[in-house]
């Protein structure tokens, strides 16, 4: 399987959460894409990009168990994230109800909205070890009648949880609270059926697991929520006329969420074409089957280091999935990701969250038994207590 990827073959790579890594087909298949559009830029972009990506949108609907008209593309979660955070109306004195294990950079979208609209930032502290029906409830609990949106991610970034989305955004929608599931680790990771989950918004990312090039994610919009979310960046499909004009038509599509979100100006749209390629990929390789070696491989893993340091995992194996993160004594973290890489030449990311330092690994189809167990003895050496 590695050979099949571009990854620097003197790495043990357990970093695929990162950024993800595109297998070498599929990037070929990216660059056809390139290819096609720089022949006719005017005939490629111009009159059939919106038929070009609604056909893409399409294969991921069924892959997502979504209708194709509840998805639109965009460049990564982040962006997906803004979009949702900047287009809710809410005013002084709402509530956004979180928790502190959200990725930094969308705290800072919240942040910067409640500070615009006067709204507050709720954030809820999730236990460890974590419990899953322990921490709906403390969710819950911490609902007032000021509450518009829960916003919670479905995998956490720093400690790699699994959150269990589905049951908030059953008794968020029961309570005619708007849900935002900040799911950028989740497809290709986990089995995602967008219908199941229920949330109003969704945002994953295609880059990250599902091996895509970079620079592709999406935002899901329930249908009776779609009035509510508008582009971060205003174009064509905001004409009053769109409907008579052809040509903007031809460029934006026709439903609401296309003509909000899809053109955003000029920008190569290859990436969105290549998702099918890389959700074959995934097919014929049974990706299914890879998940699960991949995830018992990151559960040995983690129970080995436990075994190692004494500090117990901050999870059971069903609240996580490939990645995992390992908590390792305290030191600086940064020094010890260096040294990881510089030394022995693992790239791992070392997250820390609430006073404690984890070891995120992310065990992906390429990796092996053996480069783990490299990991385990890498950290042996570096904690090893000082001789006497
Ligand atoms: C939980 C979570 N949300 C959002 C993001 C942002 O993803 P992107 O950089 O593709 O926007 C990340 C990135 O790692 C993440 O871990």
């Amino acid at each position: 399987m590695r050979d099949q990827f571009l990854l620097d073959e003197s790495i043990v790579f357990l970093n695929h959460g990162s950024f993800g890594a595109c297998p070498r087909s599929v990037l070929a298949v990216y660059q056809d894409w390139q290819r096609q559009l720089e022949r006719n830029p005017v005939e490629f972009l111009g009159r059939r990009s919106a038929s070009l990506l609604t056909q893409s949108r399409s294969v991921l609907a069924e892959f997502l168990n979504a209708r194709t008209d509840d998805l639109v593309y965009l460049t990564n979660a982040t962006s997906g994230f803004n979009t949702v955070a900047r287009s809710l109306n809410l005013t002084a004195g709402d509530e956004i109800l979180s928790t502190d294990m959200e990725y930094g950079a969308c705290d800072n979208a919240w942040r910067f909205v409640a500070e615009q609209r006067g709204a507050k930032l709720v954030s809820v502290t999730v236990a460890l070890p974590f419990d899953e029906e322990q921490f709906v409830e403390e969710l819950f609990r911490a609902v007032t009648t000021r509450t518009r949106v829960i916003s919670i991610s479905h995998i956490t970034s720093s400690t790699a949880l699994i959150f269990p989305v589905t049951k908030v955004c059953r008794r968020a929608r029961a309570m005619g609270i708007l849900t935002l599931v900040d799911g950028a680790h989740v497809p290709g990771h986990l089995e995602l059926d967008l219908e199941a989950v229920g949330a109003d918004f969704y945002v994953g990312n295609c880059h990250k697991w599902l091996c895509a090039p970079k620079g592709v994610a999406f935002l899901y919009v329930r249908e009776q929520s779609q009035p509510l979310v508008h582009a971060t960046v205003v174009s064509w499909g905001y004409s009053a006329s769109i409907t008579q004009h052809a040509d903007i038509a031809s460029i934006t599509g026709t439903t609401l969420l296309e003509r909000r979100l899809q053109w955003q100006g000029t920008r190569d749209i290859a990436a969105f074409l290549t998702v099918p390629a890389a959700i074959e990929f995934a097919r014929a390789r049974d990706w299914r089957a890879q998940g699960a070696r991949c995830h018992e491989l990151a559960w040995e893993t983690g129970l080995q280091l436990a075994a190692q340091t004494g500090l117990a995992p901050i999870c059971v194996a069903r609240d996580c999935g490939q990645m995992l993160a390992i908590q390792v004594p305290e030191t600086d973290g940064a020094l010890l990701q260096r040294r990881l890489y510089d030394q022995f030449r693992i790239e791992v990311p070392v997250t820390r969250h609430a006073e404690r330092l984890f070891v995120r690994i992310s065990v992906f189809a390429y990796n092996t038994r053996a480069e783990l167990a490299a990991l385990c003895g890498a950290l042996a050496q570096i904690f090893a207590p000082a001789p006497a």
